[in-house]
């Protein structure tokens, strides 16, 4: 199967496993323990069921969103990943910048990011927001918001669910560090994916590209997160972050409406509903499945971003019926990095787009206010 023939974000899937050495693979695919919540976050959009408001005229679809404040043209986003020149050597971030321009919507880049954020910013000129964590050093995360605010970025996303890195078991199995370190497994891995192993040889060395400066000890960067980690972090803190930055801001890791309300009482934009895709807590619920109490307790009072799970334009019709705002994708664009850089990543925005504007359609709402909490039952 080539890019252009791969109809579904599962194809995709298919093809970035096809490419990439297994480790890779195994860490965009993988989520913590056992996975039970990284399953349950795409089962239980499965669960339900939408019914379609019929005869109505959907001759003209809107599908214009706000994120974070910024116009979007579609009702779902780039959300933060790590290191994504290791899933696309030459392409990485800027790949996925410029693929979310094209489609008009917004970028996030990770903390961990492998391309700087100066040089994200001048290869987009698309809304973009930056992800950050509290480090134990305030000096270094008053730097980075003052070279975020420098460059232009439109908002910061603080994500609260990482208060120590999660247990993802394909990793240690695979031999898998980031960057990785090579040994026989690793080096196995590699010679067995040619072309990856031909196009990492070939781009420069894949590092935390906002982090150059920091001494990691010699460790990979999951001991780099534990040790500048401050495991004393409360919500003051994110106040004191929110405040420091001045601009758009979105709490990202929110399970419940009592989490909720302490985004918005430290006056929060976004509140970002996710469980990392199932990445850090497992046997957390699904992140659908938090939705309702927590679009309860909003009231409209702040955007509500969700992510999670998002595999079809179905998916993306039942979290805004729900009380989403707008949603935001993972694994569904980096399957496509993985499988063919920004074309793939095309092709995933792609997919899910003509997938949502046939859902729309079929559901008989012509634009995002018109998709109702009836629709889902
Ligand atoms: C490979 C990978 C790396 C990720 N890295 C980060 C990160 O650095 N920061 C962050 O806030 N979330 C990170 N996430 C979580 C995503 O932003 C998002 O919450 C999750 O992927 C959504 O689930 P989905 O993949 O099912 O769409 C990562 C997810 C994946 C799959």
């Amino acid at each position: 199967m080539s890019i252009e023939n791969a109809i579904s974000i599962a194809d995709l899937r298919i093809l970035a496993k096809k490419r990439l050495p297994k480790m890779v693979f195994d860490y965009i695919d993988g989520g913590a323990d056992d996975e039970i919540t990284l399953a349950r976050n795409i089962s239980r959009f499965r669960d339900r069921s939408l019914v379609w408001r019929a005869l109505t005229d959907i001759s003209v679809i809107d599908t214009n969103a706000k994120v974070m404040g910024a116009q979007s043209a579609l009702p779902f986003f780039i959300s933060p990943t790590a290191s994504s020149r290791l899933f696309s050597p030459k392409g990485g971030e800027i790949a996925v910048a410029k693929a979310a321009e094209k489609f008009g919507i917004p970028y996030s880049i990770s903390t961990i990011g492998s391309t700087s954020i100066e040089d994200v910013a001048a290869a987009t000129k698309g809304p973009k927001f930056f992800q950050i964590y509290v480090w134990k050093d305030r000096g270094v995360v008053k730097d980075i918001i003052a070279r975020v605010k420098a460059a232009g970025f439109d908002g910061i996303i603080l994500t609260v669910d990482v208060p120590v890195a999660g247990n993802r078991e394909r990793d240690p199995r695979n031999k898998f560090t980031i960057p990785p370190k090579p040994n026989l497994s690793v080096i196995t891995q590699m010679l067995s994916r040619p072309a990856y192993l031909m196009d990492m040889v070939s781009s420069g060395k894949i590092d935390a590209a906002n982090f150059k400066h920091i001494k990691t000890d010699g460790g990979g960067i999951i001991e780099f997160i534990n040790n500048q980690f401050d495991r004393t972090v409360t919500w003051k803190d994110a106040e004191w972050m929110r405040k420091e930055w001045g601009g758009n801001f979105a709490i990202k890791g929110i399970s419940t409406a009592k989490d909720a309300q302490n985004c918005l009482d430290i006056g929060t934009d976004a509140v970002w509903i996710s469980n990392h895709g199932g990445r850090q807590l497992d046997t957390s619920p699904a992140t659908i499945d938090t939705l309702p109490a927590i679009a309860e307790q909003v009231k409209g009072r702040a955007e509500i971003i969700l992510d999670g799970g998002i595999r079809r334009g179905t998916d993306i019709v039942k979290a805004l019926a729900m009380g989403a705002t707008s949603v935001a994708i993972g694994r569904a664009y980096l399957y496509g990095l993985g499988a063919a850089g920004q074309i793939g990543v095309e092709r995933a925005l792609e997919i899910l787009k003509s997938e949502l504007l046939r859902d729309m359609a079929l559901c008989g709402a012509k634009n995002i206010s018109e998709i109702t909490r009836e629709l889902v039952v």
